[in-house]
């Protein structure tokens, strides 16, 4: 039965149909998000047919989208998160994510990871914490790896 206050949250619909996704909107908005400015579409299309990826439409437009880069077997890392401005604050996000957690090809991982900026509060409702040993972790990290094909 709906709610009236669930009625903006049930016109969302979940997927993880990658023929259902709008690569053109979800490289429009990733190409200037602070963590992936610049990706090359051809990136993005690589890294979406190589990863577990949801998708939130409204109306059949893609207006969410995330992305866990995993072996579907022990390990994942959550990538690539957002929902378009106007579609924000209405529960979109949590329904990805937790469509995305339930999958059957990510359950008993051993680890999950992710980074984030400013969004921590969103991913603790998840069970996400801070790194309880930062010292074991290392990384390799290229931020400008795209800017060379920015103009593409
Ligand atoms: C972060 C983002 C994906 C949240 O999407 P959203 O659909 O507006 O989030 P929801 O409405 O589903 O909120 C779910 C819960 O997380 C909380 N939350 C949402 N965004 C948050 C943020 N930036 N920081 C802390 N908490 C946040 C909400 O208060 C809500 O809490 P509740 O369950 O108690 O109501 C969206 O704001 C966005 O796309 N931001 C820009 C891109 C970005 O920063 N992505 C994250 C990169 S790690």
């Amino acid at each position: 039965m709906h709610r009236p206050e669930n009625l903006e949250v049930d016109e969302v619909e979940v997927t993880f149909d990658p023929s259902r996704f709008d690569v053109d909107a979800i490289h429009r908005f990733l190409v200037g998000a602070y963590w992936s400015a610049g990706i090359p579409r051809a990136v993005l299309t690589r890294a979406i047919a190589g990863s577990l990826c949801v998708g939130a439409l409204t109306n059949g437009a893609q207006v969410g989208f995330a992305r866990l880069v995993t072996d579907r077997a022990t390990f994942a890392y959550l990538a690539d998160v957002f929902v378009l401005p106007e579609h924000r604050g209405k529960g979109v996000s949590r329904k990805m994510l937790e469509a995305l957690f339930a999958h059957r090809d990510v359950q008993g991982l051993r680890r999950m990871m992710l980074a984030t900026r400013d969004a921590h509060d969103l991913y603790a409702r998840f069970g996400f914490t801070p790194l309880g040993s930062p010292s074991r972790f290392m990384e390799a990290h290229k931020p400008d790896v795209y800017s060379a094909s920015h103009e593409a």
